[in-house]
C-alpha cells in the first residue's frame, strides 16, 4: 500500500517539477514557480524518508536515522535560507554556483557511500564485484559529481573575483590526458579489465583535479556557459543516483536539471558564438591565451546630465542598453520611472537585452520585470540590433563586454567572435558608468573613444536619478 502512496507522491513531485519549470520562463510568475517545485521536493524527500522501501528490513535500521536525517535537513535549511536571505542580487551568480556544486558533491558522495553497499557479488583481489550496470552508474555518478563540485566551487571563487583566471603550459593536453586518465580508470573498473587498487579514490581525486584545471582557464566573457555546463553535470550525476536507488522522483529532477542544464549551455554557446567541444576541452577565451588585444588611443568626451536630458527629450527613439552596473546600482526602478518620463515626452523607449548581460542568465529581465518594465519593451540582441540605425540616443547603463566592439574587429581580443550589441550605429551613444574601468573581460572598450560617444560618469542610480530630475525641468 505504502508503495502506491509513494508512487503518486512522486508523480506530484514530479508534475510540480514541470509545472515549476513552466512558471519559471516568465519573470512575473517565476516566485510561484520556484515555490511550487519546493512543494514537490519537499513532500518527495518526506515521502521518501517514510515510506521508501517501506517493511522491508532496510529500511526499519534507515528509521532509526530518521533523527539524524532530520537534523541534518534543519541545519541545511537554517544555513540555505540565511544564505538566501543574505545574498545581494549581484552575488545570485555565485550562490547558484556555489549550490550546485554542493548538488554535485551529493552526487559524488552517493557514489562513494553506494559502492559498498551495491555489490551483491563476492570481493575479487580485495575489490567488491558488482553489476556492469550499477557499476557505470557508480563511477560516472563519482565522476561527473566531483567534476562538477570543484569546477562549481571554482566558479564561485571566480565570480566572486577572489581568484583570476590561469592557463597553464599545454592546458588543453593536460586535460585531453587526464579526461582520458579517468575514462580509462573508470572503464578498467567498470568492465574488471584490470585491477587498479583503490581506483574509487583516485578517480575521487583525478576528477576534482579535472574540475579545477577545466574552469580555471575560463576567461572573459566565457563563464556563463561553464555555469550552466556545470548545472547540466550535476542534473546528469543526479540522475545517476537515481537509478542506483530506483527512485523516480530523483531520476525524474536529475533528467530535469540535466536537460535544461544542456539546452542553456547550447543556447549560451550560440549566444557567445563558441563550440561546445571548445567548453569541454577547456579551450576558451579569457585574456591569458590570446594574443595582445589592440591598444586604444583617442580621447573621450563627456556630457552633462542637463545636455543628456535634454537629448534624450528631443529625441524620437531612445535604446536603454542595461548591463551589470545596473544591477550593482540597484538602479532598475529609476530606470523605469526614466523611461516613463521620456515616454511622457512621446518618446519611444525600448530596452536592448544581451543574453549574457549581468552575471547570470535571465539577469536583465528579472531585474527589469522586478521594477514592472512592460515585458514587450524588452528586446532580444537579434531583434534590437537592426533598429540601431534608426535610434537617436542609446544610454547604455552599467553595461560594457557586450556593447564592446573588439567583439567584431579585433581578433586578438579575448571576447572576439561574441556577437554584441550594435549600439555604435545610433545617433548618439551614452555611455553611463563611474569610471574607465573595464568590464568582466577585464578589456578596454574603444566604444568609449567613439566620436557619437558621451561618458557620463557616476554610479547609475545616482546619475539617473538626476537624469530624471533634468527631464522634469527641461
Ligand atoms: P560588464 O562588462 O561586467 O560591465 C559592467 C560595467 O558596469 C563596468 O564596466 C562598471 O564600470 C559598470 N558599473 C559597475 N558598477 C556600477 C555602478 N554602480 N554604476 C554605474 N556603472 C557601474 O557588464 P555587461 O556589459 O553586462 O557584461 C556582462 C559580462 O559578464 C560579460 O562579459 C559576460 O560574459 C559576463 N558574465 C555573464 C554571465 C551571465 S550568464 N549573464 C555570467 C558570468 C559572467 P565602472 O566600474 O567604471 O563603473
Amino acid at each position: 500500500m505504502s508503495h502506491y502512496i509513494l508512487d503518486i507522491i512522486y508523480i506530484i513531485g514530479a508534475l510540480s517539477f514541470i509545472f515549476g519549470i513552466k512558471l519559471l520562463g516568465k519573470p512575473e510568475s517565476a516566485k510561484r514557480g520556484n515555490f511550487i517545485a519546493a512543494i514537490g521536493m519537499t513532500i518527495s524527500i518526506i515521502g521518501t524518508i517514510f515510506l521508501f522501501n517501506s517493511g522491508s528490513a532496510e529500511t526499519i535500521v534507515h528509521l532509526q536515522n530518521v533523527p539524524l536525517i532530520f537534523t541534518a535537513i534543519l541545519i541545511g535549511t537554517i544555513i540555505g535560507t540565511i544564505m538566501a536571505k543574505r545574498v545581494q542580487m549581484t552575488q545570485m551568480p555565485q550562490m547558484v554556483s556555489f549550490f550546485n556544486g554542493m548538488g554535485g558533491a551529493c552526487a559524488a558522495l552517493i557514489s562513494l557511500v553506494e559502492y559498498h553497499h551495491v555489490s551483491t557479488l563476492p570481493v575479487v583481489d580485495g575489490i567488491p564485484a558488482m553489476e556492469t550496470g550499477k557499476a557505470i552508474v557508480i563511477y560516472l555518478g563519482l565522476i561527473i559529481g566531483s567534476i562538477s563540485f570543484a569546477g562549481s566551487m571554482l566558479a564561485y571563487l571566480k565570480l566572486d573575483e577572489k581568484i583570476k583566471d590561469k592557463v597553464l603550459p599545454f592546458q588543453q593536453v593536460i586535460n585531453v590526458g587526464l579526461m582520458a586518465v579517468i575514462l580509462g580508470i573508470a572503464a578498467c573498473s567498470i568492465f574488471g579489465w584490470f585491477v587498479i587498487p583503490n581506483a574509487l579514490y583516485l578517480l575521487l581525486a583525478i576528477s576534482l583535479m579535472y574540475g579545477v584545471l577545466f574552469v580555471m582557464p575560463i576567461g572573459g566573457a566565457d563563464m556563463p556557459v561553464v555555469i550552466s555546463l556545470l548545472n547540466s553535470f550535476t542534473g546528469v550525476a543526479a540522475a545517476f543516483g537515481g537509478f542506483l536507488y530506483d527512485n523516480k522522483v530523483m531520476l525524474f529532477g536529475g533528467i530535469l536539471v540535466g536537460s535544461a542544464g544542456t539546452l542553456l549551455t547550447v543556447l549560451m554557446c550560440k549566444a557567445m558564438n563558441r563550440s561546445l567541444l571548445n567548453v569541454l576541452i577547456g579551450n576558451f577565451g579569457g585574456g591569458a591565451n590570446k594574443g595582445e588585444a589592440r591598444a586604444i588611443t583617442g580621447n573621450i568626451k563627456e556630457i552633462t546630465k542637463t545636455d543628456a536630458a535634454s537629448l534624450m527629450k528631443y529625441s524620437k527613439k531612445v535604446v536603454i542598453v542595461p548591463g551589470y552596473g545596473l544591477a550593482v546600482a540597484q538602479a532598475q526602478h529609476i530606470c523605469h520611472e526614466l523611461e516613463q518620463q521620456l515616454e511622457a515626452n512621446d518618446v519611444e523607449v525600448k530596452y536592448a537585452i544581451h543574453p549574457v548581460a549581468g552575471r547570470m542568465p535571465g539577469h536583465m529581465n528579472v531585474l527589469l520585470a522586478e521594477s514592472n518594465v512592460a515585458y514587450e519593451k524588452l528586446m532580444e540582441m537579434d531583434e534590437i540590433n537592426p533598429e540601431f540605425k534608426t535610434t537617436d540616443v542609446v544610454l547604455v547603463v552599467g553595461a560594457n563586454d557586450v556593447v564592446n566592439p573588439a567583439a567584431k574587429n579585433d581578433p586578438a581580443s579575448p571576447i572576439y567572435g561574441m556577437p554584441i550589441l550594435n549600439v555604435e550605429e545610433a545617433a548618439t551613444v551614452i555611455v553611463m558608468k563611474r569610471s574607465m574601468k573595464a568590464g568582466y573581460a577585464g578589456i578596454e572598450n574603444e566604444l568609449f573613444y567613439n566620436d557619437k560617444t558621451r561618458m557620463l560618469f557616476g554610479d547609475a542610480k545616482k546619475s539617473l536619478t538626476e537624469l530624471v530630475a533634468e527631464l522634469k525641468n527641461v
